[in-house]
């Protein structure tokens, strides 16, 4: 693969700054953050007055430890515009989320707000080694998902050539990469697999592919699932994370270089990690939820925002602004199996150490009288897909599922193309257990 490592001059002097820079140019606008919230939405007036705390309390960033979080539900009982900071008028873009249940979460963009997006998806597809005058082809899905239109604006701002072919229709995504050569993919690592599986059935070589560099995310996905992409398509292939909520892709990205986690883009953004039971703040380095409190943004400020996405904060590396490690997962897809906690991600990573299995896979929790249990389907690949090598393949991942997470599952590998299928976000984890009442 390319090495595509920044050249002097391609960074922008806030990337190499220095920790006491960018902890002044924080504090600065974080009090200016707190402020604009304050003045200028309903929803976070009452709120903190209720909590006793005012924007003036801020004096030093941990300060910010003072004041109450937000969730989504907040966003939820403000439905639709109540917690925004401008007048609607000054809204130029809406996103919504679906959500699984009740209202969608809506966030609004002022004009500056929608230039600061594109500026740090920019950021972010250069640090994936993307570069003026790439093709890039989009294929996360256009719409109210901030993914699709989040991802077009950053790589029109670097000077790229975009194609918004949007999620779905598979056989068509891989006549316009042949066609088109894009050097460039954003799509979900999920979709990304169903595009590999496409070019496979049509007799294209994944790896004679123009593809150089691909720039994943909106779902967890492991470093065991980057190796099984760069080895399938002999490309790049980089993380970016981010939500609607704080304001959509391009929080935080990898390195192509380091590829050693994700760097926040701690200009905008500020991140700290809590206990979630507790809601206490946590050093760098452990394990929690991450939390995040906008430091520009004019639409929807969000202050101490929980993601309920897991994770731990690092220093920085390529860049000096800190990482945080790849995503385990949300607490919400936590399974909790006979007192052991699963993340689909584990799954994951056992599946990938299975020869006999293709990358796909979906869990299904049921209830075996008063026990839960859980379920994986997996996929055989085409050269295990008789019914000897899929049992061996089942056997194989039950063990090492057993000896590693510590947790006995029912396995089915089903044959080549037999688990689902994904063209946005995977649904990991399917339910099935009686509801409880
Ligand atoms: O998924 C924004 C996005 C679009 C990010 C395209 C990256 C690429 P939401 O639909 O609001 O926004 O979902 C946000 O998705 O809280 C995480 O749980 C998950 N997520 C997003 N990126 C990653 C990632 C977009 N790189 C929620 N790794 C977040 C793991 C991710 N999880």
């Amino acid at each position: 693969m390319e090495d595509l490592s920044p050249r002097p001059g391609d960074l922008e002097p806030v990337e190499t700054a220095s920790r006491d820079e960018i902890s002044a140019l924080q504090l600065e606008r974080m009090k200016w953050s707190l402020r604009h919230a304050y003045d200028n939405s309903s929803f976070y007036r009452a709120r903190f007055d209720a909590h006793g705390v005012h924007p003036d309390d801020l004096k030093t960033l941990s300060d910010l430890a003072k004041f109450p979080f937000t969730q989504k539900t907040d966003l939820r009982d403000t439905y639709p515009f109540g917690m925004f900071a401008t007048p609607r008028e000054q809204l130029v873009r809406l996103h919504a989320s679906s959500g699984t249940t009740g209202k969608p979460t809506v966030v609004g963009y002022t004009k500056r707000d929608i230039d600061t997006w594109a500026h740090l998806v920019a950021r972010s597809m250069r640090a994936s080694g993307v570069r003026a005058g790439d093709i890039v082809h989009v294929a996360y899905g256009y719409g109210l998902f901030t993914g699709g239109l989040g991802a077009h604006y950053g790589a029109e701002k670097l000077g790229c050539t975009v194609v918004p072919v949007s999620g779905g229709m598979t056989e068509r995504q891989v006549t316009l990469i042949t066609d088109f050569k894009p050097r460039v993919i954003m799509v979900t690592p999920s979709y990304m697999l169903s595009i590999l599986d496409e070019c496979r059935r049509v007799g294209i070589d994944p790896r004679d592919t123009s593809l150089a560099v691909g720039i994943f995310g909106a779902e967890p996905w492991t470093n065991a699932m980057r190796g099984e992409i760069e080895e399938a398509f002999d490309m790049h292939a980089v993380d970016i994370y981010g939500l609607s909520e704080v304001m959509g892709p391009g929080v935080a990205n990898e390195c192509v270089e380091t590829k050693d986690g994700l760097h926040l883009w701690e200009d905008h953004f500020y991140p700290e990690i809590i206990d979630p039971q507790t809601g206490a703040v946590l050093p760098d380095g452990e394990m929690g939820e991450l939390v995040f409190t906008t430091l520009t943004k004019e639409g929807l400020p969000i202050i101490r925002y929980r993601t309920r996405d897991l994770t731990r904060l690092l220093p920085g590396t390529a860049r000096s602004m800190r990482r945080m490690e790849k995503i385990t997962g949300r607490s919400d897809d936590m399974i909790i199996l006979r007192g052991v906690n699963v993340f689909p991600t584990q799954i994951e990573e056992q599946i990938l150490k299975c020869a006999g299995l293709a990358p796909h896979f979906q869990i299904e929790l049921t209830r075996d009288g008063r026990m839960d249990a859980m379920c994986v389907n997996a996929e055989a690949t085409q050269a295990a897909a008789t019914e000897d090598a899929r049992k061996a393949s089942a056997k194989e991942l039950a063990h090492h599922i057993k000896s590693v997470i510590g947790i006995s599952t029912r396995i089915t590998v089903h044959p080549p193309g037999g688990a689902p299928r994904s063209e946005g976000k995977a649904r990991r984890v399917v339910d099935n257990r009686p509801k409880e009442g």
